[in-house]
C-alpha cells in the first residue's frame, strides 16, 4: 500500500513573525514565485511513490505549509498539537477540521501543554516506540500523555541547539530501523538513549555541513529519501544502506527554518510498521 502524506499549498505562505533563527533577518523576503516552484516540486517528487493529499491553503496563518506540526498521527488517531507561540496557534482549528473531516479520532492535550506534533514526534521505523524531542517547542511532561494516548513506549529526547528546534530538523527514523540524525542537537544523555536503542550499524550521523542543509528533514518512504541537499558523502552513506536520495531545493521554505520533512505528515502510520529495506 502506497504511503499518504499531507501538504498544504504555500498560497498564502511567507516569513511574517520570528519564532525561530532561521526566520531573523527574513520577513518578508520570501519569493512567492520561487516558493510554489520548489513546493510544487517536492509534491510530484513525493507524488511519483506515494499518495499526496492536501489541505486548503489560509490566509492568515503563513505556518501551515509545515503540516508535520499539524499533531502526531497513529493509526486512526490524531493527537492535535498545541502550538507554543501564539502566531501558530491559530492553525490548531484548521487542523483538527481536517483531521476531524477525515475519519480521525482527533485527541487533544490539556492547553498549557505545548506540543507541535510531528515536528517533535516521531516513530520509529523498526520499532513500537515513539521519540519525543522536548526543549524548545513541545513540553517534556507531554511524555505520559502521549504513551497514554497511543499506548506505544515514548522516548525523551533533550534539544539543546535553538537551529534545531524540532527533532525533525536532526533526527530521522529510516525503514529497517536506521537513523539519520545530527548529534550535536541533543544533549548528551540523550545522545547515550539514541545509542542503546539504535546499534551503531544502524546509525548515520550527519556532518555540520549536511545538517545544516536540513538534511536530516528527510521523508522517507519505501526506500525514497527526499530531502533539500545532501553532502555526496551522505548519499554515499544513505546508497550504501539501499536508499535512494531525491534532492530538491527549497531555500525559501528554510527562510521560516523548515524544509522537506516539515512540509508533509504522514497519514498512514501504522503501529508495527516493519516493512524492510533489503
Ligand atoms: N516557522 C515554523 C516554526 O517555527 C517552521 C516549522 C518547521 N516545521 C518542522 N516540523 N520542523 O514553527
Amino acid at each position: 500500500m502506497a504511503d499518504r502524506f499531507l501538504m498544504c499549498a504555500p498560497h498564502h505562505f511567507e516569513v511574517a513573525y520570528v519564532i525561530n533563527p532561521w526566520m531573523e533577518g527574513n520577513i518578508a523576503r520570501c519569493r512567492s514565485d520561487a516558493a510554489t516552484t520548489q513546493w510544487n516540486a517536492l509534491a510530484a517528487m513525493i507524488g511519483e511513490v506515494a499518495h499526496v493529499e492536501t489541505i486548503a491553503p489560509a490566509a492568515g496563518v503563513p505556518d501551515l505549509v509545515f503540516t508535520a506540526n499539524a499533531g502526531l498521527v497513529l493509526g486512526d488517531r490524531f493527537v492535535l498539537s498545541r502550538f507554543r507561540h501564539p502566531e501558530r496557534q491559530k492553525e490548531e482549528p484548521h487542523f483538527a477540521r481536517w483531521f476531524d473531516e477525515h475519519g480521525f479520532k482527533v485527541l487533544t492535550l490539556p492547553p498549557e501543554m505545548s506540543f507541535e506534533g510531528a515536528g517533535d514526534a516521531l516513530l520509529d521505523r523498526q520499532r513500537p516506540l515513539l521519540w519525543m524531542g522536548h526543549g524548545h517547542r513541545t513540553h517534556a511532561s507531554c511524555e505520559p500523555l502521549l504513551e497514554q494516548f497511543l499506548d506505544i513506549e515514548v522516548e525523551p529526547l533533550q534539544l539543546v541547539n535553538d537551529r534545531f528546534y524540532h527533532l525533525d530538523t536532526c533526527f530521522c527514523p529510516l525503514e529497517g530501523g536506521y537513523l539519520m540524525y545530527y548529534p550535536a542537537a541533543f544533549d548528551a544523555a540523550s545522545q547515550a538513549r539514541i545509542a542503546a536503542h539504535v546499534p551503531v550499524a544502524r546509525r548515520i550521523a550527519v556532518a555540520d555541513e549536511d545538517a545544516f542543509d536540513f538534511a536530516c528533514n528527510a521523508v522517507n518512504s519505501g526506500r525514497n529519501v527526499f530531502l533539500n541537499r545532501a553532502s555526496d558523502a551522505l548519499v554515499g552513506e544513505l546508497q550504501l544502506r539501499g536508499f535512494v536520495v531525491r534532492q530538491t531545493g527549497l531555500s525559501e521554505f528554510m527562510k521560516a527554518g523548515g524544509s522537506a520533512k516539515c512540509l508533509t505528515l504522514k497519514l498512514n502510520e501504522e503501529r508495527w510498521p516493519l516493512r524492510q529495506v533489503a
